[in-house]
Formats: structure tokens, sequence, C-alpha cells
């Protein structure tokens, strides 16, 4: 098969698959065997550059830099929704629906308001051509291969579609709840400010200009509208069952209704249901179902007059703001909170909400005393947003940020430009102590639950650790019997924790399965700035053991996948620290894991099975270490002296003469560096 044909062929399989997924639920293939038609086709593709298709799965993965986004003007404008808050001003709008029809029957299609950035785009030849952001409505930004990393989005139409070949299509782009909440818990496992929300999150990404980064946020998108030159659908509701059946990600929560009551029991059975869908809403949209009812009713300057938006006010309640404290985390930034009068808000008691930070302060003006208002940001973290003036309190204090650590006194600095105020205290400060051990213990770090509820505490607060190396050491009769009143962060309540026989033995057994956590979890357990769980996962897979890691010089650390400036200087840094050292030879001794136990974990394909290797000399693309990966990678073989078994000797600059002889006499194939490339190429 020629190198063209392949190319189509793995193009539309993939493409094929992939619908076939995320649309009908049904898998064709096995993930592992997708993969490795993915990489077959990275790989001709990479050698034939020529040959690659514009709906090349390929391009999900992302990668390309995008420095400045070009402006493209929109074919048909992006009109945005008049919009309201309340039932009456609803049946008012349905009333003028009623007269500019001269009271002809009519059907309404409830969708959801998804909370994302709106996107419009373009295909040609049935092939995804296109996306840009709303911009001004007239002209956005072209962010093409931002939208092409979206899993749900068909880079060309299936066979089975009833779509023409060109048009236009709007849609929602957005960060699911889940996706979110990953990149927060990385966010903070880093010490970086936590994103407010799932759109905030979503703007970010969908305009961020590595498409190789943006493929990794886990972006999505609702298609809603459908636009073409002729007329194709009589309504609405055609529209989105044809783009549905095209494989488009028509969310299906929309509903077709006849009259206003109808919308009506709509937004009522969603108003509480919505925070059970995976992706953010912030109300329901309603449109006329008919194209020539719409084409009758019209256009104002701004919006259209067949369609209106219904937007769930944003849950907020004021209540008094007793006092601010301020919380020391791991990383020894200081965040104030403010401490409430507990309110009930989107169905959760709240006592206490994030201030940000001392700019935040000043620019709400607020003090201790005032009635704040509160608002659960995207409806996950509670934030104070501003005074409620309407309850003016009598004694209020200006709220004052510490000038030293509430912990441990050292005295705070803040680096120009930079919101947030730190502790330098970092080898001492209480909290920035337990807070590492923490991070230690956790679920996905080395997975000691039988610490948590106030058990590392006890240990803290009777001097028994000082650093998570001193749980290792730990003995039954060192700690049986120690106890502390613990305060439940959620109830409030105080109950007495006492170490007994049980839970002595509990603690010492965690801590000992702990030792077989593999070193991709160590290496994220001992808290490297900006080594979050992904980061120390691909750390592991490429240098395999600590030591390699440690001598790693900063374009090695590069060379690592997702590995940016940042995380290789920081790594740098804490490899160069005596302390850490220190601190990981203290681990080391007590057992835990510095080597990977996988040696290859990269699979690019099997063209190598069966086949055994090895080399000699240097070469000019690969290292050492290189050239082992990419051998294993694709199924060879790696043996350590010449035999007759050994089916190809590869040879570099300088090889060793007593190999080249050896290999000579028994009759083994020797191939330079660009006969082995050529062994991977595919026919
Ligand atoms: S229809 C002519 N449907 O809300 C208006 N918009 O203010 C076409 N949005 O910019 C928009 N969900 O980003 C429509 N189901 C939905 C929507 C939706 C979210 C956004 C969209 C638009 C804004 C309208």
């Amino acid at each position: 098969m020629t190198p063209q044909l392949r190319i189509n062929e793995l193009t539309d399989l993939l493409n094929l698959y992939t619908f076939k997924y995320y649309q009908e639920n049904e898998s064709l293939i096995s993930d592992q065997d997708f993969d490795l038609m993915l990489k077959e086709l990275e790989k001709l593709e990479s050698q034939y550059p020529d040959l690659i298709r514009s709906d090349s799965p390929t391009s999900r993965v992302g990668g390309t830099i995008t420095k400045n986004f070009e402006s493209v003007v929109h074919k048909y404008p992006m009109l945005s929704l008049s919009n309201t808050y309340n039932e009456q001003e609803l049946i008012e709008w349905d009333e003028r629906i009623q007269k500019g029809l001269n009271g002809a029957a009519y059907e309404y299609i409830c969708e959801q308001k998804f909370d994302g950035i709106s996107l419009s785009i373009s295909f040609e030849n049935g092939k995804m051509v296109r996306a840009v952001t709303r911009g001004d409505g007239a002209k956005g930004d072209d962010i093409t291969l931002n939208v092409k990393t979206i899993k749900t989005m068909p880079l060309s139409l299936q066979k089975i579609a009833d779509l023409p070949q060109n048009f236009e299509i709007r849609g929602e782009g957005f960060m699911p709840f889940t996706a979110f909440e990953r990149l927060n818990s990385e966010r903070a496992d880093n010490g970086e400010a936590l994103l407010a929300n799932p759109r905030n999150a979503a703007s970010g990404a969908f305009k961020m200009q590595d498409s190789g980064e943006v493929a990794k946020r886990g972006l999505d998108a609702y298609i809603y509208q459908f636009l073409t030159d002729e007329e194709i659908f009589k309504t609405h509701e055609e529209s989105l069952l044809a783009l549905r059946k095209s494989g488009f990600n028509v969310s299906e929560t929309w509903a077709k209704v006849v009259d206003i009551q109808g919308v009506i029991d709509y937004i009522n059975f969603w108003k509480t249901k919505r925070h059970d869908l995976p992706s953010a809403t912030d109300g329901i949209v309603i449109k006329l179902n008919d194209y020539a009812q719409r084409e009758d009713l019209g256009f104002t300057s701004k919006s259209p007059r067949w369609a209106i938006s219904y937007k769930y006010k944003a849950e907020s309640k004021s209540t008094l703001l007793k006092a601010v404290t301020f919380q020391v985390g791991r990383t020894g930034a200081i965040t104030p909170v403010g401490e409430l009068e507990p309110i009930e808000l989107a169905m959760t008691t709240v006592k206490r909400a994030t201030l940000h930070n001392a700019d935040e302060i000043v620019r709400l003006g607020i003090k201790t005393g005032d009635y704040v208002f509160v608002e659960k940001a995207g409806e996950i973290i509670p934030k104070i947003t501003g005074i409620d003036a309407s309850k003016a309190t009598l004694i209020t204090e200006e709220i004052k940020f510490p000038t030293h650590c509430p912990a441990c006194k050292s005295e705070l600095y803040r680096n120009e430009g930079e919101a947030a105020t730190f502790c330098p205290n970092v080898a001492a400060c209480p909290p920035q102590v337990k807070g590492r051990i923490e991070h230690f213990i956790q679920r996905k770090a080395m997975n000691i639950d039988s610490l948590g509820e106030g058990k590392l505490e006890i240990l803290y607060d009777n001097n028994q650790i000082k650093d998570a190396t001193d749980l290792y050491s730990l003995t039954y009769e060192r700690i049986i019997g120690l106890e502390k009143n613990h305060v439940d962060e959620a109830t409030g309540k105080e109950r007495k924790v006492s170490f007994k026989e049980k839970t002595v033995q509990n603690i010492l057994e965690g801590i000992e399965k702990s030792k077989a956590q593999p070193f991709s979890k160590v290496l994220y357990s001992i808290g490297i700035r900006f080594v979050g769980e992904n980061t120390a996962k691909n750390l592991a897979a490429y240098f395999k053991k600590i030591d390699a890691l440690k001598s790693a010089n900063y374009e090695e650390l590069r060379a690592v996948p997702d590995i940016g400036e940042r995380t290789a200087q920081s790594v740098l840094a804490y490899f160069q620290d005596e302390e850490s050292l220190n601190y990981i030879e203290r681990l080391r001794a007590a057992g835990l894991q510095f080597e990977a136990e996988n040696q290859v974990e990269i699979v690019e394909s099997n063209v190598l099975e069966g086949k055994m290797f090895l080399y000699t000399g240097t070469f000019k693309n690969y290292s050492r270490e290189e050239i082992e990966i990419k051998i294993e990678a694709n199924g060879g073989k790696l043996v350590s002296g010449v035999s007759k078994k050994l089916d190809f000797l590869i040879v570099g600059e300088g090889a060793g003469p007593s190999k080249l002889a050896k290999a000579e006499q028994l009759g083994v194939k020797m191939i330079s560096e660009e006969e082995f490339d050529e062994l991977m190429k595919v026919e």
C-alpha cells in the first residue's frame, strides 16, 4: 500500500472510531490498538508531511505554537441574546411572540445555557476548516488548532450524514467539572492560585498559544446552532437531530414545548437538576422552533426577537463577617479567610470564604463587622464578593494583613509583581511542615490513609515527626497511647482521638505498605514545586532512576514531555539544595522506591517485534538512552553482547572494534543509524 493510501485509510478509520466512541458509545477497537494506529499515522505524517490531511486525528494532540491568532470576519455575525432573570418578563416576551405571529400556533425549543465561550466553526467540503471565537460579534480570533483538540468535535463528516458539504455551526466551548477540578488540584499542588470557575479556565485554555497544552486541558463543546445559505431544515429541532446523527456533540438536555407554561416547567426542572450535569450552566435559552416564523419576527440591532435567555441568579447571600484569619499553606503562601456567620448557599452551609490576597481586601474595601456578599464561584469555592451596604453596622474594624507569619512569627515577604505573600520559614513553620507531610500521605501520593482525620496532628504535636522521613522510624511503643482533642472541620464537633492498639497497628501497616508505592508516586510525594502528579509520572518514565534525574541538566529536563522552563528550573533548584538531597537519602534508606519498575512505558509500534538489537558507538540523532527507548518502544529486544542470535548491530561513530569483528565473524547484520530509521518505516 502506498503511504498516501495508508495515511488516508488510517485517518478515516481513526475518525470513524472516535465518532463511534464519543457519539454512539461504541468501542470498535481497543485503546491500545487505537494508540498503535495513531502512532503509525504520526510516523507516516512525519515522513510525508505533504500528505497530512486537514482532518487528521493527530491534530487532536496539538503541538503547534500560535504567536498571534489571526482575526477572521464572521460570515454570519454572532449576535447575543436578550436576557431576563424573572418569570414575569418571560411571560411578556411570550406575549410579544404571540402577537408577532398573529396568534398562529408555535413551539419552543428549550436548551441549557452552557457557560463557556461561544465558538463558530466552519465546514467546507465536509471537513472542519476553521474555528473562531465570538470576538466583537463581527470578527473573532482564529483558534482552529485549539478547537481541533476537542475529542467530540468531528474533523470530517461521517458518510451517514444528512448535512450539506459547506456550513457553519455555533456552539459553546467549555471545561467539564472533572477537568476543572483536576486542573485546580494540579495548581494547588504547584502552589499556584486557583482558577475561580470553569468558564475562566475554559476561556484561558482556548486562547493558549501552545495547542499541545490545550489538548491536555480536556476541553469540550456543545453544538446548538446550524447555519447555511440554502434552506436545509424547516425547524431548529430537525437541525439538532441531524447534527447529533452526524456526530456533533449536541447535549441531550433540550426539550420541545408548546407554550410558556412548558418553558416554566423546564426551568423549574433544571433549576436544581443542572447541578448534576457534567459542565457549568448559567441559565436556559428559549428559541422559537420554526425557521419561517423566526424570519417573520426578525432581529433587533443586537439580538434575535425569536430567542431569549433566562438566567439563574448567581447564588449570592449576605452575612456577617465576624473575623478574618490568615492561613499558611504548604508552600508558605498566606491566604486571608473570612470567618462568617453561617449561611446556606447552593445547598451547603458556608462558614468560611476566601478573600484571596492582600490586594483583594483593599479592592473590596471590606472591614470585619461588615455584612458581606458571599458567592460560590463556579459554585465550588465560596468567596467574598463585596459589602452589603444595605446592612450598615456600627462596629467595624480595619483588616490588617499581618507582617509576620501567624504560625511561626517569621517576617513575611512578597515578591514584586506577585499577589501572594509568603512565609520564608520553609523548614520549620508548622503549617508548612504539616502541609508537606499531608501532601506526602495523600491517596494520590504515598496513600497512607490510616494517618488521616487528625492522626497526623497527634504525631506532629507529640514531636514524633518533623518531616515525612520520620514516619518510617515510628514504632509501636513510641506512639501507643498518644492522644489529642480533634475538631472536625466540617461539623465543628470536638472529639478525642487516641492511639489504641488497633489504630497503631493500622498506622504502622499503612506506612509499611507505602514503601511499595512506585517511583512516580514517590517523586510526586516529595513535593518539588511545579511537579504535579502528571509531571512526576513523565519524569519517572523518562529518567527511571532518581540518580539519573538528580544529575539531569536543563536541556535533558526540557526533553521530557510536558516539562517547561519553569518546571525544569524548579527541578534543578531542588536537586541543588543540600536539604533536599539529604531528605531523599533518608527516604531511600527507609526503603522507598527510587527506581521505576517498568523500563519502557512508551509504545510506538511493533515493527521491530521478535528482532534482537545491540548498538555500538555514538549516534547523530540519538543518545544511548534514546536509541534503547526507540528499540523497545517499537517492539525490539535489546541484548547485551554479540552472539549468533543477534539480528542487528547498529553501528555508530567510534564503534568498538571487537564488537565489529565478532559480528563480522558470526555473520550478524550491521546497520547504520539511517538504516535503523529505515527499519521503523512502515511499508
Ligand atoms: S444561541 C443568536 N444557545 O450564550 C444567539 N447560545 O448571549 C445565538 N450560549 O454567546 C445563541 N448556551 O455563547 C445559544 N444553548 C445555547 C447557548 C448559548 C450558551 C451562549 C452563547 C452566546 C450567549 C448568548
